[in-house]
């Protein structure tokens, strides 16, 4: 989608109602003047004014949810934390998350990043129940999560990520490795050696190339590369780093 700013945006559009027709970028010109700051607001101005077919995806509007990932102007990035680019000379560009199957213009299809995420068990594995009592963690293991626990799944990186781009039905990418490190340190789980033998894959996680996009758009500010790389120390050295 291009979008013409003073008076500007443009955007991916594709009808699954008429599969045969080809993708193609549309051209709306919007006034930024009278709505909000973000991208977002603009999408919801043109779908309201303009374009009531536009298709996109959001909840929470405070980049919480994650459902508004989107390319915009080349980068990945949340809709609703993305301001709009005031030179009203430059067009804005929007497209869905680069590399993944087009559901409807900028909806695109989640199934297989879903279905990884699930893959790695992203829950507290204990070989007994727990019988009502809560596990305790002490202050310092807590801090170990920092840095991992805020990822909102939104898929900026992973679809960021050339790696993920050729191989995301072999390769888990950097989203769900970054989770997959965060309970493989979680002090209280009691499955991290078989965690850890479960990624000991040359695509699930070696076929990470520490190419570095994934921490240079995540819109937490997360670094999933680092946490990769210590998935990869862990499992040279036989036990969590
Ligand atoms: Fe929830 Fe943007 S709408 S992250």
């Amino acid at each position: 989608m291009r979008m013409h700013k003073t008076a500007g945006s443009l955007y991916l559009m594709w009808d699954p109602d008429t599969p045969d027709a080809k993708p193609k970028y549309v051209s709306y010109k919007v006034d930024i003047n009278s709505c909000g700051p973000m991208m977002l607001d603009v999408l919801f101005k043109i779908k309201d004014e303009q374009d009531q077919t536009l298709s996109f995806r959001r909840s929470c509007r405070e980049g919480i949810c994650g459902s508004c990932a989107m390319n915009i102007d080349g980068t990945n990035n949340l809709a609703c934390l993305a301001k709009v680019d005031r030179d009203p000379s430059t067009p804005s560009k929007i497209a869905p998350l680069p590399h993944m199957f087009v559901v409807k213009d900028l909806v695109v299809d989640m199934s297989n990043f879903y279905a990884q995420y699930k893959s790695i068990k992203p829950y507290l594995q204990k070989h007994q129940p727990s019988g009502g009592q809560e596990w305790y963690q002490s202050k310092e293991s807590r801090a170990k999560l920092d840095g991992m626990y805020e990822c909102i799944l939104c898929a900026c990186c992973s679809t960021s990520c050339p790696s993920y781009w050729w191989n995301q039905d072999k390769y888990l990418g950097p989203a769900v490795l970054l989770a997959a490190y965060r309970w493989v340190i979680d002090s209280r789980d009691d499955f991290t050696s078989e965690r850890l033998a479960a990624l000991d894959d040359m695509y699930k996680l070696y076929r990470c190339k520490t190419i570095m996009n994934c921490a240079q758009v995540c819109p937490k500010g997360l670094n999933p590369g680092k946490a990769i790389a210590k998935l990869k120390q862990s499992l040279h050295q036989g036990a969590p780093v």
